[in-house]
C-alpha cells in the first residue's frame, strides 16, 4: 500500500510490479540485438522522463498539447453534455491537465457519481497527478491503475458507463498494425454507452512537425537520451549519452516522426544483467520512437478496422488536432 493523504479516496492498483524488469531485460536484449537496433518509447517514461515530456509539453515548438488543450476546453461542455455517471479511463495518463477540463466543464453535483481511473506506467507519475485531483475535487474517487494500456486492458476493475480517453497522439506511438490491434481491444471491451475519445496529431508541414521534435533548448534530446539512462539503471550498462546525438525527422511515406539515437563516435556498450557487449560503429542509430501522424482517411480506416463507429469530430481553426469519438458499431 501507498502512503497518501487521501485514503478513502485513492486506490492505486499495480499490475506492472511483476513483469516491468523480466520484460524490459528481454526487450532491451532483443532491440540491442536486431539488425537496426531499437528500443521501445515507453521505456523514456521513468520518473525523469515523465517530468521531461511535460516540459516538452509547454515547449513553443511542441504545439501538440496546446492545440489540443484548447480544442478540449472548447468542446468539453459538449463532449461531457452525457456523461453524469460512470468511470473516465485515461490511458497514458500522465499530468492531470486534461482530465481537469473535463471534470470542470462536469455539474459539480455529479462528481460524486464519477470515478476517475488513469492508467499509466509510471507510478510516480500517476501518484502525484492524482494527489492533486482530489485535493480540487472533494467530492471525486480515484483508482489509479499502474499499467501497460496496451496489455492489461482486460483486466480494468471497471463498471458500466465507461468514457475510455487516449489522448495526446499517444496512439501514434503504436505501428498502424499495432494501433489497429489496440482499437480492436477496446472495442471489444465497449459495450453499448460507452465512449472512446482520442487525441490525433494530423499530418502538416514537414517542418513544423519537425520543428516540435527538434526544440532549440534541447528538451526532446534530453527525454530521448533518458533511455539510455533507463537501460544503464535497470539493466547494469555504461551508455554513455554523450556518446550520441539525438535525431527526428519525418518519414513522409511513412507519415511519422522518427526518432534515433545517433552513434557520434565508435562505441561499446557493457550491459552487466544481460551478459552483453554491443558494439557500435560512428554513425550508427538505435531507433527510440515512431510517433505517427494522421489523415482523416487513415483515422476512418483505424475505426474501420476496429468496428467502431466514428459520432463526433472535433478540431481547431486550423487543423492540426483532432479529437475523435468512437462509440461501438
Ligand atoms: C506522448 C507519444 C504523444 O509522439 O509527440 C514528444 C512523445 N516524443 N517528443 C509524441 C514525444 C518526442 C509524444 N507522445
Amino acid at each position: 500500500m501507498h502512503y497518501t493523504a487521501y485514503p478513502d479516496r485513492l486506490e492505486i492498483i499495480s499490475y506492472t510490479i511483476d513483469t516491468y524488469s523480466c520484460d524490459l531485460k528481454e526487450h532491451i536484449r532483443e532491440g540491442l540485438t536486431a539488425p537496426q537496433k531499437y528500443i521501445s518509447s515507453k521505456y523514456f517514461y521513468d520518473a525523469y522522463g515523465s517530468t521531461l515530456f511535460e516540459k516538452i509539453c509547454k515547449l513553443p515548438e511542441y504545439y501538440l498539447t496546446r492545440t489540443e488543450l484548447s480544442i478540449l476546453k472548447e468542446s468539453a461542455p459538449e463532449i461531457m453534455e452525457e456523461f453524469q455517471k460512470g468511470d473516465i479511463i485515461e490511458l497514458g495518463s500522465g499530468a492531470n491537465w486534461k482530465i481537469k477540463i473535463l471534470l470542470n466543464a462536469t455539474d459539480e453535483a455529479n462528481l460524486s457519481d464519477i470515478r476517475y481511473m488513469p492508467v499509466d506506467v509510471s507510478e510516480s507519475a500517476l501518484i502525484d497527478a492524482s494527489e492533486e485531483l482530489l485535493e480540487v475535487y472533494p467530492d471525486l474517487k480515484v483508482t489509479g491503475i499502474v499499467a501497460d494500456f496496451t496489455k492489461h486492458l482486460e483486466k480494468l476493475p471497471t463498471l458500466d458507463n465507461r468514457f475510455f480517453t487516449f489522448l495526446g497522439s499517444t496512439i501514434g506511438n503504436l505501428t498502424e498494425k499495432e494501433g489497429i490491434h489496440f482499437m480492436k481491444n477496446i472495442s471489444s471491451l465497449m459495450e453499448k454507452n460507452d465512449r472512446f475519445l482520442l487525441g490525433f496529431d494530423m499530418l502538416k508541414a514537414k517542418e513544423m512537425i519537425e520543428r516540435a521534435y527538434n526544440d532549440t533548448q534541447g528538451v526532446t534530446s534530453e527525454f530521448n537520451k533518458n533511455s539510455l539512462n533507463v537501460v544503464n539503471r535497470e539493466l547494469n550498462a555504461d551508455f554513455n549519452p554523450d556518446h550520441f546525438d539525438h535525431i527526428a525527422f519525418l518519414n513522409a511515406e511513412k507519415e511519422q516522426i522518427e526518432m534515433h539515437l545517433k552513434a557520434n563516435r565508435d562505441v561499446s556498450v557493457e550491459i552487466r544483467d544481460l551478459d552483453l557487449t554491443i558494439e557500435m560503429e560512428k554513425g550508427e542509430t538505435i531507433h527510440t520512437e515512431v510517433s505517427r501522424k494522421f489523415t482523416q482517411k487513415s483515422i476512418e480506416t483505424l475505426a474501420e478496422g476496429a468496428s467502431l463507429k466514428i459520432n463526433r469530430w472535433f478540431t481547431d481553426p486550423r487543423k492540426w488536432f483532432s479529437l475523435v469519438e468512437f462509440i461501438p458499431k
